[in-house]
């Protein structure tokens, strides 16, 4: 009788499974991006138009887009704690699969734990119920921020200790569990990676802990200098933005029944402060100073893994980085060095703590150099 029913429950859930994954094999899917204008969501949006065609992939944001940002595709306005109005973009859009990016990374989250809290516990909880409604696909990635103090810190595997103090992590773990119990009980499609820090030189970070390793490029290339508000010893994993962009597709788009669990660690590369500014001084100049002087962030990082294992995400989708710290530090500068070109600023405020409590004043930091 209870192998019946679950028999029964089976053929269920891979039925709601089956019909939340596909799309008519004749069209390519319909893709909603939330928080599309943040550090990671240009350059998702980009992949997914040449992946899938730009009318194909919906960006939204709280925020205004820029005239490029709007004339590129379609755009809409969308706050994630409102799901009525998430509700009517799927219906209106035909949605079939949801990007989510919305969310208060760490040092924000920190400044601002009741945003942080409402923000990436009941703006997922508003994908997810949107996910289980309309039978969506739903990625929403995770953080090594998840892990926390008590957590193994080297080669740190998929499965150990959770117990983070941060609210972002606090936040990320929740949205993990969700995602797996919607999944068992709903038959919700949902995948997720746990990222290392991401590194780009296009769009400014949103208010994390691994900031420092884009600020020390602008610090670099307009002071020959930069004060890192991590201590020199601290080890983070990393990754490239390509890298990371391209691993999300790839998970985006594997076939359910190769996904052997939910969640998963990425790694490409991890360093300290004093290898990334010897990189810099190798690469860019021998006279390139760095200056510690830690902050709240510390804290942070130092409940942080060092390096990760993710052994599964390679043998289950196929993850592979190919950007390691020498390549991404010469991708840094080429892309950076014509921003300050012929510019001067007489002061330095890559050391600054982040001045924002959420995620758009938390920007701009790269902008600011920049002028
Ligand atoms: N950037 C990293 O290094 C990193 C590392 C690990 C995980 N992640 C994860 O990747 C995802 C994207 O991160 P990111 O760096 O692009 O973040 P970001 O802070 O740069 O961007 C987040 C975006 O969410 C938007 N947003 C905030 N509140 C919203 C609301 N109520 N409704 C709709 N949108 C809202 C913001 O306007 C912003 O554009 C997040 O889930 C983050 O936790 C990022």
């Amino acid at each position: 009788m209870l192998l019946h029913k679950t028999t029964r429950t089976f053929s269920r859930l891979n039925l709601a499974r089956q019909l939340s994954t596909s799309t008519s094999s004749h069209r390519p899917p319909r893709v909603l991006v939330t928080g599309s204008l943040g550090q990671l969501g240009s350059t998702m949006v980009s992949a997914l138009r040449s992946r899938f065609g730009s009318e194909n992939v919906i960006a939204s944001d709280i925020k205004k887009p820029t005239v490029d940002q709007r004339n590129a595709g379609p755009f809409v306005f969308a706050d994630v704690l409102n799901y009525r109005s998430l509700e009517q973009i799927t219906v209106d859009y035909g949605i079939d699969w949801v990007v989510h990016f919305s969310a208060v990374l760490s040092a924000a989250g920190e400044r601002n734990p009741t945003l942080g809290l409402s923000v990436n516990v009941n703006g997922f909880q508003n994908v997810l119920e949107l996910a289980k409604n309309h039978r969506l696909r739903l990625l929403s990635p995770s953080t090594m921020g998840a892990f926390g103090p008590t957590t193994p810190k080297d080669a740190t595997p998929d499965l150990t200790i959770m117990r983070p103090n941060t609210i972002y992590g606090i936040s990320k773990v929740h949205m993990e569990l969700m995602g797996e119990y919607y999944t068992e009980k709903y038959g919700v499609d949902f995948r997720s990676l746990r990222y290392p820090g991401i590194i780009s030189a296009d769009t400014p970070p949103g208010g994390g802990t691994t900031d420092y390793a884009i600020d020390i490029f602008h610090g670099a290339l307009k002071h020959n200098s930069y004060t890192c508000f991590l201590k020199a010893e601290t080890r983070l994993p990393m990754a490239y933005i390509d890298d990371c962009i391209r691993g999300t597709m790839q998970l985006l788009e594997a076939p359910e029944h190769s996904l052997s669990q939910r969640v998963y660690n990425v790694h490409a590369c991890d360093f300290t402060p004093a290898e990334l500014a010897e990189e810099i001084r190798h690469q860019h100049s021998e006279s390139f100073t760095i200056n510690y002087q830690p902050d709240s962030r510390q804290v942070i990082a130092d409940t942080w893994p060092r390096t990760m294992a993710d052994d599964a995400a390679r043998s289950d989708w196929g993850w592979n980085p190919v950007i390691g710290t020498p390549e991404m530090t010469r991708i840094m500068l080429e892309k950076l060095r014509p921003m300050y070109q012929n510019t001067a600023l007489d002061h330095d405020v890559s050391a600054a703590e982040p001045a924002a409590i959420n995620t758009e004043s938390a920007a701009p930091a790269a902008a600011v150099l920049a002028h």
